[in-house]
């Protein structure tokens, strides 16, 4: 495979540094080099370092000029919900009329509305759909996305929604890492506690000898699953070997963050309502926090998350965009950066970190994505500014200039 020199980085935002999470003032260093470059050679990164230094060393390279411009790991989303039928239109509109996330959900809105009309739909067309936001998340600078089942709950739909996952991560330059939710609502059709057995003994295995996904989510919440059922369905993926995730304190601080320290779950996602002891839970276990502003923007609250409070704690604070169609219409991690600094007072270098780095080893991906070192994928984006604090800056459009993945331009901005 050829070899290439990307030279002349006004900032080359390499995140070099220890090898394993970043947390508390090491998320505000992003290990820049000015006027920097590196040398690629079969996808990976070999030499990074000023321009002049790669330079004296390209020979018979393909060049990237940079000229000037910002490069930055590829951003890992490590939440959100890409595969589902249609939108959810009327929501937004009764939301901008004043009702609830969860008043809407009641009167036939909700998660509920896009299981129907994802079932109804087939396999390819849900694959062109996925084709269509895997695209834009690459418009943003994405390259990495964790994405879970959840709009199907039948054993026949959830198989279907992980297997456009898997057909998505082999056919678009996006790492999809695949995580199941069926346990995401109660479908109509069933009683909560035969909908939970239809999730441990039918779902899950299926899941597990089929090898469809990484991770198992619940959607731990009032109206939802509860702290028991929540418990039970993840001790049954523990013991077929799915790491956990979990929707926790999104609504209400139910207590579902100390349950992701109980299990020593991979991440606690949502926090919006978790509380001192809840952080600390987090902390005491090693738990990830991943936090959605996206979602507390398009749902009209103002009930962000503590990530002040968390990162104070010494957690390794992730941030992601939620993308789904109900509660957070949004791919753009830029826009998610914006909210952190905004309205959760990260600094613009601690919501890098927590978009890149962090969010890669949540996804067990830190030693290939997240940073650039030598040795690692030259998975990165180019962005038409200067100083990486225009990323958070300057919101509401793309400043995407160009896509690598593995050292290959998948995507431009024409
Ligand atoms: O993360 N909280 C549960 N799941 C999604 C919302 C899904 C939907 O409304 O369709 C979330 O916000
Ligand atoms: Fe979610």
């Amino acid at each position: 495979m050829k070899s290439v020199a990307v030279l002349h980085a006004s900032q080359l935002v390499t995140l070099a540094g220890p090898e394993r999470p970043r947390v508390g003032p090491e998320m505000s260093d992003l290990a820049i080099i000015r006027d920097g470059g590196m040398l690629i050679r079969d996808g990976k990164i070999d030499i990074i370092g000023s321009s002049a230094e790669i330079k004296k060393k390209a020979t018979d390279c393909e060049i990237v000029d940079a000229r000037g411009r910002l490069v930055v790991p590829g951003f890992v989303d490590a939440h959100t919900h890409p595969v589902f039928a249609a939108n959810r239109l009327d929501d937004f509109e009764r939301r901008a009329r004043g009702e609830t996330y969860e008043q809407i959900a009641a009167a036939g809105g909700g998660i509920w509305s896009t299981v129907e009309k994802t079932r109804a739909a087939s396999e390819p067309d849900l694959f062109e759909q996925g084709k269509k936001h895997a695209n834009w998340f690459l418009k943003c600078g994405t390259t990495t996305v964790e994405a879970k089942s959840g709009y199907g709950l039948t054993v026949e739909d959830e198989l279907k929604i992980l297997r456009v996952i898997r057909r998505l991560n082999e056919e678009t330059p996006i790492e999809f890492v695949p995580t199941f939710l069926g346990a995401h609502a109660v479908p109509r059709e069933w009683r909560q506690s035969e909908y939970i057995d239809l999730v441990i003994n039918e779902m899950l295995p299926r899941v597990a000898s089929e090898k469809l996904a990484e991770f198992c989510d619940v959607f731990c919440e009032r109206g939802y699953f509860d702290i028991a059922q929540s418990r039970e369905i993840l001790a049954a993926a523990k013991k077929l070997g799915l790491k956990l995730r979990i929707h926790a304190d999104q609504l209400t601080n139910s207590g579902a963050a100390k349950l992701a320290a109980e299990f020593k779950a991979t991440t606690a996602d949502h926090l919006e309502k978790t509380d001192e002891q809840g952080i600390a839970a987090l902390k005491a276990a090693e738990v990830q926090p991943v936090l959605l502003p996206g979602s507390v923007y398009a749902l009209g609250s103002t009930d962000y998350p503590r990530a002040r409070e968390m990162i104070d704690a010494g957690l390794a604070v992730v941030i992601a965009t939620d993308f789904n169609p109900g509660s957070s219409p949004t791919v753009s991690m830029p826009m998610i950066l914006s909210l952190a600094c905004t309205q959760m007072k990260m600094s613009p270098a601690e919501a890098i970190t927590a978009s890149t780095i962090n969010a890669a080893y949540s996804l067990g991906r830190g030693d290939k994505i997240g940073s650039l070192e030598t040795g690692k994928l030259a998975t990165f984006s180019i962005f038409d500014c200067q100083d990486y604090r225009e990323l958070a800056y300057w919101f509401g459009f793309s400043q995407m200039h160009s896509v690598y993945v593995r050292g290959e331009r998948v995507m431009d901005k024409n």
